[in-house]
């Protein structure tokens, strides 16, 4: 395994880790057994504000158009048969940007207790965990391998340079610090066995 690939895989299971977190919160906000019919409890809005701005800062930020510029461009160079593939996870690229954004919304609605937000965010976290979930199946499952197979050692020289090194100003010591601890703070609000947090 290239290291490239080894980066990628770590930030897909982390992505992975952190979207199922979602499912979590909103579980230990609904109603229990034997409580008041429908109440909800607050969720952890602090996790839930720290699990969007990850998604913000690094999926969308740093994740997604590393893969574009690197992987995708070096495939695409090599090997004609990837296009399609590429051309629609560029486009789910893009999709999970816009994605993003509305469930940064749906959080502020469901923060300003409007009717129905709790739901609302419930669902558009789903959404985006399953939209994720097929996604880095299809990096995995195809892409990867179709690199694996068409890419020379000089291209994974310079993708694997590219996800290790940060000297492209877009892809800042800075955004990978600011990721890194905005990862090991999820980590630490996240419930017990999930994370390191105290079990709530
Ligand atoms: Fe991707
Ligand atoms: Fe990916």
């Amino acid at each position: 395994m290239t290291d490239a690939i080894a980066v990628i895989k770590t930030e897909h299971r982390n992505l992975m880790r952190v979207v199922n977190l979602f499912d979590i919160v909103m579980r230990a906000a609904a109603p229990g057994d034997g409580e008041g019919e429908g109440e909800r409890r607050a969720p952890d809005f602090a996790l839930l504000d720290a699990i969007v701005e990850y998604l913000q800062t690094f999926t969308d930020r740093y994740h997604h158009p590393k893969e574009d510029r690197f992987l995708f461009r070096a495939l695409r160079a090599r090997d004609p048969d990837a296009g399609p593939i590429l051309d629609e996870l560029e486009r789910e690229h893009e999709g999970c940007y816009g994605a993003t954004a509305g469930l940064k919304e749906a959080l502020e609605a469901y923060r300003a207790g409007r009717p129905g937000a709790a739901e609302r965010f419930a669902a558009a976290a789903a959404t985006y965990r399953d939209l994720q979930l097929r996604h880095v199946q299809k990096e995995e499952g195809i892409v990867i391998p179709m690199a694996t197979r068409a890419l020379t050692p000089e291209d994974w020289r310079v993708i694997d340079a590219a996800f290790a090194d940060n000297r492209d100003p877009l892809f800042s010591d800075d955004a990978q610090e600011s990721a890194r601890a905005l990862y090991s703070r999820i980590v630490h609000l996240a419930p017990a066995p999930h994370g390191l947090g105290e079990p709530r």
